[in-house]
């Protein structure tokens, strides 16, 4: 028998990797949370405290003033034994430092160099390139015979094909880069994860370092026209990133562009199947493509949270946060936030507005979005005309994460032309 949850254990779900996997009791949770206790203190059992923040516009008020609130303390929710691991990595300087770790100036800088890559406009010279890729995609799902795992068979392959395409990476590499990336973002799920221990966790990340550096060494020496050789030639305070930052550069590419996009294709489509009058009006008014897809990111919100550190006493929503302290913020919840949307826990292709803040926001706002929109569109665009029956063929699962995920498994039956 369900019973009530209290506002003590919706607080500790946030920090429960599980509880990502079971979307009913995550939003359970969000929901009182948004409702009783907005700012949140959170003191979980393997975790330092922090305040999860569950109302949009708080959300978006931490995320405005980066001057206040500073990503590079604690830039996501790890384990105690994690955080640990991870200062001592940074007082030896071996600590993966990605855009998102940053704060200003060096964000600032940092962002400027692979930014002109992502502009709206750089991204339609890529267009050819995926539509292509999505028409080879949903070719597949027809040569699959009517019946596949469409996130391990379809959508978990086609964003890194994307992705690796634009860095310049061998097409022999992929399939290495698909299980680094997959390892380094499920590390909380038992079928994702390489080991247990955070030691072993790690050595993924000693992993990415080396394939990396040794692409940069490549690119210097040989510089071609793709966004590594930008990357490995970037002048900075008069001279090259340090090699931690450039192949921090590269992770944060490969693996941001990636997990995202295919979570929310395969999200999207177990959307589309559970509500079959919206795959109807869809299919029956491309012209709503474009809601779609923000309705199919605010749906998922891939992106479970990312964290910032008071760089002074201050207070959110009246409740005091202290200098050191750090804010959890919760895009699941800010992104069915009552306040915000309207009839939140309807999936609506046509949405609109949708000011959802599954990209974040600010300064630190997804350098990929107009990326990651126009791979889901491309594909959607191909699949849909194509598509004459769906439904489900077995159960869908969840991966555990409280950072990036979403559907692990989507086992699907389906008539394709
Ligand atoms: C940052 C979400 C796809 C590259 C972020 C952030 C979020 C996010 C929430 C942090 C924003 C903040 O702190 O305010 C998503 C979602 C995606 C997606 C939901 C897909 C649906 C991509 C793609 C790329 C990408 C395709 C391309 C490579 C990045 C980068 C950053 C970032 C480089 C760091 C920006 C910075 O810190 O300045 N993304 N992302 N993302 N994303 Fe994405």
């Amino acid at each position: 028998m369900s019973r009530t949850l209290s506002v003590h254990e919706a607080g500790l779900a946030v920090a429960d990797p599980a509880a990502y996997s079971d979307e009913e009791r995550l939003h359970e949770a969000l929901t009182l949370l948004r409702r009783e206790s907005p700012v949140h203190r959170v003191e979980a059992p393997g975790y330092n405290p922090f305040w999860a923040i569950t109302k949009h516009a708080d959300i978006m008020e931490i995320e405005r003033d980066n001057k206040l609130f500073l990503s590079g303390q604690r830039t996501l929710l790890s384990t105690a034994e994690m955080d640990e691991l991870q200062a001592q990595q940074r007082e030896l300087g071996m600590e993966l430092r990605t855009l998102v770790h940053m704060d200003d100036p060096q964000h600032r800088v940092v962002r400027a160099i692979g930014a002109d890559w992502f502009r709206p406009k750089a991204m339609r010279a890529m267009q050819t390139r995926i539509d292509e890729l999505a028409r080879q995609y949903v070719d597949r799902m027809a040569e699959l015979g009517g019946e596949c795992d469409f996130v391990q068979q379809i959508a978990v392959h086609y964003p890194l094909y994307v992705i690796l395409s634009l860095l310049g990476l061998p097409e022999s590499d992929f399939s290495r880069m698909l299980q680094l990336t997959q390892e380094l973002f499920g590390g909380q799920d038992e079928e994702m994860r390489r080991g247990e221990s955070a030691e072993e966790q790690m050595n993924t990340v000693f992993e990415f370092f080396n394939y990396f550096n040794a692409l940069t060494a490549a690119r210097r020496e040989n510089p071609t026209d793709d966004l590594a050789s930008a990357i490995a030639n970037a002048v900075v305070d008069g001279g090259p990133l340090s090699d931690t930052d450039t192949a921090s550069y590269y992770v944060i590419v490969a693996t941001a562009g990636h997990d995202t996009t295919s979570a929310t294709i395969s999200g999207g489509l177990h959307a589309l199947l559970e509500n079959p009058d919206q795959l109807r009006r869809l299919k029956d008014d491309p012209s709503l493509l474009p809601t779609a897809t923000d309705e199919m990111i605010r749906w998922v919100t891939p992106v479970k949270e990312f964290m910032r550190t008071a760089s002074a006493d201050t207070e959110v929503r009246g409740v005091p946060i202290a200098k050191g302290e750090s804010v959890l913020l919760s895009y699941p919840s800010a992104n069915r936030d009552e306040d915000v949307f309207e009839d939140p826990f309807r999936f609506d292709v046509g949405r609109d507005p949708n000011r959802h803040l599954a990209f974040g926001f600010g300064v630190h706002y997804c350098l990929g979005a107009a990326l990651a929109r126009m791979e889901i569109q491309a594909l959607y665009r191909e699949l849909l005309p194509r598509l004459s029956s769906i439904e489900l063929a077995g159960t869908p699962r969840w991966t555990s994460t409280t950072f990036v995920g979403g559907l692990k498994h989507l086992p699907i039956r389906y008539t394709l032309t």
